[in-house]
């Protein structure tokens, strides 16, 4: 019997900055789109589209506040601060690698300065010196729904393609200043999101713009992150030799509610709309269906003259991506019903059980997933999120009791581990929110995802204090084993 996990594997944790790092009017930091989302206690946790929606009001209304507990990731967990501390814990739980973003708004406050904002520099120095002082290899995200605020108001978001040369540029200081300590970048988080939520990946607000022209819109600012991910990559490999860049794919991984041809349709039309964003990325060419669907609908993608080529000689090295849940289509999805998700809203799986947050846990589908994206790239895979959002309580000495949380890595380790006996080729695996951090969906606290406790409510009130929950012990068992002990 081979070994479960190939010595090398990278255990680790995953955050991102706009979630975590709060101090956002720190040391010359510009406001990001991030930092206009507010918290709405009273907005359904499962109701997607409401949860993630946003107006031009609101964001009018959040430029002119400084409040801090309306907009939670202003103050995250004050990992800015404390990262020292953090990293210590990741660090004794025996983290290989910590996946982390870059605030392209610390380095360029607008997006559009010449020259980087040397305090921002100077930060992120500190913090990836010390992540490789205590032997952890960082995983750099540039773009982890963080864009720079005065980019989505003055230039449309990613619409405009001078908002590739500003990326560029941005990925030029984040290579040369931290390329001798990190080896291995992504250059868009979730890139298959931007229909999802617009605001936070593209910096599209839905009402600035006629409603039938948003689907263009749309396509036209992901057709720009693909060519500045290409550009980034190109640059990646002239300026650090031997550094890789990943693409980052959500995969929403959708089964057919059962053997109805219909359904089987449906299904393979939804994975393959999810394939796309990666296939772009990691063939160097849009698939065949895309042209005839924008033909079709009378849609007008603006390419450079250069874009075709530079798609297909920059591919990326890697594939990463998150998972949490698969999803279930039919032909009456409108009848059925559905449960919750950071993805869309799908038909209920009767075999799965579903999450505090109506997410359904299927380690089995990230087996699958794991096969059949190595099947279809050939390029190593980096599971760079997945997790579960719970409730925690603390016990009256101060310890939690996350077994759920436990079940939940254990079944989905043990699901990586029977996809590499299937002959696939993973490289690491850092589970979401290793520590506790503000929620991408609902802005929330009290959906936990951390090995570490993080002292903070939903409005903001507690003393930040960081302790250890039970599955802390527990995954650092599993680190030490390599997989071995679960
Ligand atoms: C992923 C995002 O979609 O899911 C993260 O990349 C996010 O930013 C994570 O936090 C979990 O979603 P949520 O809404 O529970 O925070």
């Amino acid at each position: 019997m081979g070994k479960a996990f190939p010595d090398g594997f990278l255990w680790g944790g995953a955050t991102a900055a706009n979630q975590c790092e709060g101090a956002w009017d720190v040391g010359g930091k510009g406001l990001t789109v991030a930092d206009v989302v507010a918290y709405k206690p009273h907005v359904d946790k499962r109701d997607y589209k409401a949860l993630h929606g946003i107006t031009s009001a609101q964001i009018e209304a959040a430029m002119a506040s400084d409040d801090l507990h309306e907009y939670p990731r202003r103050h995250g967990i004050d990992f800015y601060h404390r990262y020292k501390e953090d990293i210590d814990l990741f660090a004794e739980m025996g983290f290989k690698t910590l996946r982390l973003s870059i605030q392209w708004a610390r380095l360029f406050p607008t997006g559009t300065e010449e020259k980087p904002n040397e305090e921002g520099v100077a930060f992120y120095e500190g913090l990836l010196s010390y992540l490789r002082e205590r032997g952890i290899e960082p995983l750099v995200t540039l773009h982890h729904y963080e864009q720079p605020l005065y980019l989505a108001n003055h230039y449309d978001g990613w619409r405009d393609r001078k908002v590739i040369d500003l990326f560029v540029r941005y990925a030029r200081v984040c290579f040369e200043r931290f390329g001798h300590l990190v080896r291995y970048w992504l250059s868009f988080n979730e890139i298959d999101s931007v229909f999802r939520h617009p605001w936070t990946t593209i910096g599209i607000c839905e009402d600035r713009y006629p409603a039938d022209e948003l689907e263009q819109i749309i396509y036209q600012c992901v057709h720009n992150q693909f060519v500045a991910s290409a550009l980034a990559t190109k640059l990646l490999h002239q300026l650090v030799p031997g550094a890789q860049m990943g693409c980052m794919l959500t995969r929403t991984l959708t089964y057919p509610l059962n053997c109805d041809p219909q359904n089987m349709l449906l299904a393979q039309r939804d994975n393959r709309e999810n394939y796309l964003y990666a296939d772009v990325q990691v063939r160097g060419a849009y698939p065949s269906w895309v042209w005839r669907y924008w033909q079709d609908r009378g849609i007008r993608v603006d390419f450079g003259l250069d874009d075709e080529a530079i798609l297909a000689q920059y591919p990326v090295d890697f594939v990463s991506f998150s998972y949490y849940m698969s999803l279930v289509d039919s032909t009456d999805a409108d009848r059925r019903e559905k449960v919750g998700g950071n993805l869309a809203t799908g038909v209920r799986n009767p075999y799965l059980e579903t999450s505090d947050w109506g997410w359904q846990v299927d380690p089995q589908g990230l087996r699958y997933a794991l096969i059949d994206l190595w099947d279809r790239y050939q390029r190593p895979l980096f599971i760079v999120e997945n997790g579960l959002g719970a409730h925690d309580v603390m016990n009256e000495d101060g310890s939690i009791d996350d077994d759920y949380r436990i079940d939940y890595f254990r079944s989905h380790i043990k699901a990586i581990a029977a996809a590499i006996a299937d002959g696939v080729e993973v490289m690491g695996y850092t589970p979401w929110g290793c520590i506790d951090l503000v929620s991408l969906s609902t802005c929330e606290m009290s959906k936990r995802y951390g090995f570490i406790y993080v002292d903070l409510d939903d409005d903001g009130n507690g003393s930040y204090a960081r302790s250890r929950k039970k599955s802390f012990w527990w995954y650092q068992g599993v680190i030490a084993s390599n997989g071995e002990v679960l």
